[in-house]
């Protein structure tokens, strides 16, 4: 070893030993003729002192020390004079005396410090991102990732899941996304698709008796990306046979406990609570609610069908819904611009027609531009029914149920966090579950599955596949940390006619899904246990137990927004030769 210790170890108990450390130049100060050079590594700081007494050569080199440069020192332990003690450093008491240093490598002059208090922009950070890894926020966030990893893996080897590795090159797997294609130049004209994820070759390893599997699987999709989603992301991705939904659930309750006990140092009450997609969509608008704060949405379709205003009665006599929100005590924060802004938001992100508003008076009346359409009686009721009290601000949308879910729903994620209606650091978990088997495909018409087509209906939902389709509900459940998805999972079908079936009300006929999916319908039919599993969204996880509120910065090389990756420049062109060998003409 080239050193003796890290630069996150010495402390008194070292004092008047000699050390060697290596490590990253932080900072260089010369205080006449004394050089203090901040001595980094992933372990920590250390403060060294070149002084004339530690040799003239040595001081020298210290000083065409720079930042970056990687140098190995070796001196003795001092405690700090007093006064220079940092209590906030582990290293604080001590500093070493530099005897002899060795430059082990120089640095150009870096484009930002990994030190510096203000951040460069992303783009910078992310092409030269071995400087930006090197900041301690990003190592903190890369050591998280490691020990919930850890975790997850000790969790399910204990419970007896298996490891197992499955194809990265192999057919499309459909979980709604585009798929990332690999051409084959033994086969011209063919295509490998990257895993969207492990899901049918979990599905096997079920039917092949291997009864509970895990894996950190990697997975590509090429969808549109956002701050909570990468192309190329990780799950922790579990199976299991002979189980219903309550036992999947049972295990990840218990991981999740396990991750808030040894992360968060915070005891669960299990089992974690549960709200079907129904109620989700009912009290929050999303199937992803927020649970950390109220401000639930309350129908007012009744009472709004029997008033005055032309644009409630319209939305009520064509089947509509009229639904508000009361943001408590937010009146006086939200002016006539105020609150036209909130109303541009709701109809320029969700394409409602508009916001109604009132706000209530400090003797408890309804005040808006539209409280003349209402009944005093009405108003009242409306007041009781939404628990206004003065200085409540309503906030009303009449439209189709499914604008009114989205923008209550956008309404109050915004509120939420403008009016500071909860501790960002706090963490809320929960299920979602009974989701709908299928949703309208506004695409291409018809279904499309809701998850994915491997879902296995409710049994007693199992009739409404030939009748009705909208009504079925899911073997499926989703687990939600502060508003986000961060698990989704279902019970699979494992009876070949009811997979055929359900293929078909997704409009795939019986030669594509032979096709496409032909060894799984075979697999089906030798011995396929009853099995369910679910996914762990990793990337998620880290970001929401960090803190954090960008996915990038929990991965150590993620792609920008255009699924670029600054660093190397992936994507890159490749040479027409390579294409000649695939059998692909250079199409641009
Ligand atoms: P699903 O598609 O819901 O289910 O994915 C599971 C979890 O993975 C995370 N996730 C993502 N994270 C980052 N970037 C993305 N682009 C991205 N897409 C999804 C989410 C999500 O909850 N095979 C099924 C699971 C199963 O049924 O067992 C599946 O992949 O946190
Ligand atoms: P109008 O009668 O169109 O001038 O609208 C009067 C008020 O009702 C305005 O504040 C509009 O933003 C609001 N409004 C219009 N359409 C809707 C709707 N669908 N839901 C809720 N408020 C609406």
């Amino acid at each position: 070893m080239l050193r003796t210790h890290t630069c996150g170890e010495l402390d008194h108990g070292h004092i008047g030993r000699e050390v060697t450390l290596c490590g990253w130049v932080d900072t260089c100060r010369d205080h006449s003729g004394v050089l203090f050079v901040d001595l980094r590594d992933r372990y920590g700081r250390t403060q060294v002192v070149f002084s004339p007494e530690g040799g003239p050569e040595n001081i020298e080199i210290a000083r065409s020390l720079r930042s970056e440069f990687v140098i190995a020192v070796t001196g003795t332990v001092a405690p700090r004079p007093e006064g220079t003690v940092n209590p906030k450093l582990r290293t604080g008491e001590i500093e070493v005396r530099a005897r002899r240093v060795t430059i082990l490598n120089p640095s150009l002059t870096p484009p930002f410090q990994p030190g510096q208090k203000d951040l460069p922009g992303e783009d910078l950070r992310l092409k030269h991102r071995y400087l930006d890894l090197r900041r301690s926020e990003m190592q903190r966030t890369l050591f998280l990732r490691h020990r919930m990893i850890k975790i997850m893996r000790d969790y399910c080897d204990e419970l007896g899941f298996i490891d197992v590795e499955t194809p990265i090159l192999g057919r499309s797997t459909p979980e709604g996304a585009r798929d990332y294609l690999v051409p084959s130049r033994v086969q011209p004209g063919m295509f490998y698709a990257l895993p969207q994820s492990p899901q049918l070759y979990k599905q096997i390893l079920m039917i092949a008796g291997y009864d509970r599997y895990v894996q950190v699987a990697r997975c590509f999709r090429d969808e549109d990306l956002r701050a909570d989603r990468q192309p190329e992301f990780t799950q922790l991705d579990l199976e299991m046979a002979f189980v219903e939904m309550d036992d999947v659930i049972g295990v990840i309750d218990g991981l999740v406990a396990r991750l808030a006990k040894e992360i968060l140092g915070r005891e669960l009450a299990l089992p974690l609570a549960r709200m079907t997609y129904d109620e989700a969509m009912e009290r929050f608008g999303h199937d992803a609610p927020d649970l950390r704060f109220g401000m639930e949405i309350i129908d007012l379709t009744d009472l709004a069908g029997q008033s005055e205003f032309r644009v409630f009665r319209s939305v009520v006599d064509s089947g509509g819904r009229v639904r508000a929100i009361n943001a408590k005590g937010a009146a006086p924060r939200y002016s006539r611009k105020g609150i036209d802004e909130l109303a541009a938001y709701v109809q320029q992100d969700f394409a409602a027609k508009g916001l109604a508003w009132f706000k209530v008076e400090d003797d408890g009346t309804l005040a808006s531009p539209i409280a003349k359409n209402f009944t005093p009686e009405l108003l009242q009721q409306i007041a009781r029914r939404t628990e206004a009290a003065p200085g409540d601000l309503l906030l009303i949308v009449a439209d189709e149920f499914e604008i009114t879910c989205k923008a209550l729903y956008g309404l109050r994620k915004r509120l939420g966090a403008e009016l500071k209606l909860y501790d960002p650091k706090q963490m809320h978990f929960s299920w979602v579950v009974e989701f709908p088997m299928f949703a309208k495909d506004e695409e291409e018409g018809g279904w499309a599955a809701m998850h994915h087509p491997f879902t296995s209906p409710r049994p007693q939902d199992r009739e409404f596949l030939a009748t009705d389709p909208g009504r079925c509900r899911a073997l499926a459940y989703d687990l939600v940390i502060n508003g986000s998805e961060a698990g989704g999972g279902t019970i699979r079908i494992h009876d070949q006619r009811l997979q055929s079936q359900v293929f078909g009300l997704l409009g795939i006929d019986e030669e594509t899904a032979r096709q496409r999916f032909g060894f799984l319908l075979d697999a089906l039919q030798y011995g396929a246990p009853p099995h369910g599993g679910i996914a762990l969204g990793i990337d998620r996880m880290v970001m929401l137990f960090g803190g954090l509120t960008n996915i990038r910065d929990c991965i150590a090389f993620p792609k920008t927004q255009r699924a670029t990756d600054l660093m190397t420049g992936a994507p890159g062109e490749v040479e027409a030769k390579q294409l000649r060998e695939l059998g692909i003409k250079n199409g641009r």
